[in-house]
């Protein structure tokens, strides 16, 4: 056996502001790279990881793509199947772009074709939660989700897993700005209040309600004035240098509307075209540098294939 198989797998924005760990959409880039190869051998070794500074474990029970890949393979009857592992990280890592979900996806799409599909994107999803669940503690699916189906994508429930595709306006654009300092997943999630008044759960499931439908019927301005979250955006704004101050250079340059990325601490605007997304980014990157922050920016259209196969 020497089978051998390259994939890209995307980032992606979850949340989506008001939609904590129930919505997320895929971007074009960043996202990471796998080379995956069967061998004569047993068992998964991770052969080599590149951009990742050496802050990922080589160690295939600590690898969130090496662990999933093992369920995979558990799951599928062949738990020895001999598998090199080569993880290309091309974004970077705790920005809340869903950077362990682009490894864990591009590894699981691998070894699924390298098993002539035996499963669906959808199929995979749970394996997918395992990596999430090794990276941060806890299974969330509004980045794999989106990162194995393409476009936006609803976690309607977690028991049973019901995910649904969402359709979006064809020129909505994402620009994306990662200020370069460290919010692990882990942490964010942490500082987060695990209760909620029920007059704030109403506020926030009308917005979540409306950003569905304004992206049903394609229409900005509720996409938009939906893009609020009173629930996790006042705590974990703290994080991210001149948070307000970010949101109201992007609105002021014509924003749909803004928000953090995931945990943070990226934040991203979506926008009708891409020379607004490209406004915004440099506005943003502009006040960073202003505030001595280095930062990267990403600006695309919604990723409607998930992964693919480069090579
Ligand atoms: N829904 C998750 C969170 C996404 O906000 O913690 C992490 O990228």
């Amino acid at each position: 056996m020497s089978a051998s198989i390259k994939v890209f797998a995307p980032a992606t924005v979850a949340n989506v502001v008001c939609g904590y760990d129930v919505l997320g959409f895929a971007v074009n880039e960043p996202g990471d790279e796998v080379i995956m190869k069967l061998t004569e051998g047993s068992g998964i070794r991770i052969t080599k990881i590149t951009g990742d500074e050496g802050r990922l474990p080589l160690d295939p029970q600590k690898n969130t793509v090496s662990a999933s890949v093992q369920h995979y393979l558990n799951h599928i009857g062949k738990p020895d199947v001999g598998v090199e592992i080569e993880l290309h990280k091309k974004m970077p890592i705790g920005s809340g772009l869903g950077s362990s979900s682009a490894s864990t996806v591009a590894g699981l799409f691998a070894v699924n074709t390298l098993f002539d599909n035996l499963l669906t994107n959808k199929e995979l999803v749970p394996f997918a939660m395992k990596g999430e669940e090794l990276a941060c503690g806890y299974g969330h699916a509004d980045n794999v989700a989106p990162a194995l189906l393409g476009g936006f994508v609803l976690i309607r429930s977690y028991q049973p897993l019901d995910i649904i595709s969402l359709p979006h306006p064809d020129d909505l654009y994402a620009a994306i700005v990662y200020p370069e300092v460290d919010v692990p997943t882990k942490d964010a999630r942490q500082m987060i209040r695990s209760k909620v008044l029920l007059k704030d759960a109403v506020t926030q499931w009308g917005n979540v309600a409306g950003l569905v439908s304004g992206l049903f019927m394609k229409d900005y301005d509720l996409i938009g004035r939906s893009m609020t979250d009173i629930l996790v955006e006042p705590t974990r704004s703290i994080l991210i240098p001149d948070f307000y101050k970010l949101r109201s250079l992007a609105m002021k340059t014509g924003a749909t509307g803004f928000g953090i990325s995931g945990s943070g601490p990226s934040v991203f605007a979506l926008t009708k075209d891409e020379a607004t997304a490209r406004a915004i980014t440099q506005k943003l990157q502009q006040h960073l540098k202003g505030i001595g922050i280095n930062s990267l920016s990403f600006v695309s259209e919604v990723n409607k294939k998930g992964p693919v196969i480069l090579d």
